[in-house]
């Protein structure tokens, strides 16, 4: 609830403080964001929204299809790495599904919180419901995140957008940065076959771009899973991604006709920690 975060978060106009009032949250110059009835809290400051944020038909698909399980294995291997800390944020959260793994696994702190920023409101319902413990909140990764300096002990990115200085600013001294990417496997054979969107080779050298003047890369790995999925499956785990944007639908409908039923897929996530550098 925002009530477990609502003492990480910054005005994201004036940078105050705020606190919750009623069905808002305020700061003490008087700017005021709403509290939608789902629990999210609004606190996008442009005009418009970015053409990023998931749409419902998105955020229904990720949400059915990591509600089966099959990404599990991501989602535990990240609990593991995100065991001791105390407040966790997730930059793009979606559905809160990773999060939630975080503060409901075993080894967990009882006192645990989590932070789940996204531009989605679709995705935010979501997240908002998805932990007791979860505050979520509506925020653009490009223009500064509403949360304050150095509070942060593990902040996930998983298939989402970064900001390093951001990233940076929000990340306690020690604190650990995981990011989750896509390999050139991710997704074999679908990719080929349906003509998804594929991963380009210089995936990791822009994530290092991006990161790497502020963060140490320090620990690296793949967790691969391989999955049986049937065509809805299929249809779920296609529409949760980029290509959703860019096929039509009834095409990809056609495509995945063509596929054996079920289908043998491999998913293949590199894990990256990253150590905010002094
Ligand atoms: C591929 S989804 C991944 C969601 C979640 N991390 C997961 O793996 O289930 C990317 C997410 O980033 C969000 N997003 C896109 N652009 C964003 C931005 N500029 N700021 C914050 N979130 C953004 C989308 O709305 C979407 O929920
Ligand atoms: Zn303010």
């Amino acid at each position: 609830m925002l009530t477990d975060v609502i003492d990480y978060l910054i005005c994201p106009v004036c940078g105050a403080v705020p606190f919750l009032a009623g069905g808002s949250v305020r700061c003490e110059r008087g700017h005021s964001f709403d509290v939608a009835r789902q629990g999210y809290v609004n606190m996008l400051t442009g005009a418009t929204a970015p053409g990023t944020a998931d749409t419902p038909a998105m955020v229904a698909a990720r949400a059915e299809f990591l509600a089966a399980g099959h990404y599990a294995p991501l989602a535990h291997r990240l609990a593991e790495l995100a065991a001791d800390a105390e407040v966790v944020a997730d930059a793009g959260a979606g559905t809160g599904h990773y999060l939630a793994g975080v503060l409901g696994a075993e080894t967990a702190g009882a006192g645990a919180v989590g932070i789940a920023l996204d531009v989605s409101k679709h995705a935010l319902k979501r997240a908002a419901r998805a932990h007791p413990r979860i505050g979520a909140v509506a925020a653009d990764v490009w223009r500064g995140l509403p949360v304050r300096d150095r509070c942060v002990d593990v902040l996930l990115n998983v298939f989402a957008p970064r900001n390093a200085a951001e990233f940076a600013r929000i990340l306690r001294p020690g604190g650990t940065l995981l990011v989750v990417t896509p390999t050139a496997a991710h997704l074999h054979p679908l990719v080929a076959r349906l003509g998804l969107l594929s991963v380009d080779e210089d995936k990791d050298r822009r994530v290092e771009e991006t990161l790497g003047g502020r963060f140490a890369k320090a620990v690296q790995e793949v967790t691969e899973i391989r999955l049986t999925l049937g065509r809805t499956a299929v249809a779920a785990v296609v529409g949760m991604g980029p290509s959703a944007w860019h096929t039509r639908a009834d095409e990809l409908a056609e495509r995945i006709a063509g596929l054996p039923d079920p289908v043998e897929v491999t998913a293949s996530f590199q894990i990256t920690q990253w150590a905010v550098r002094a």
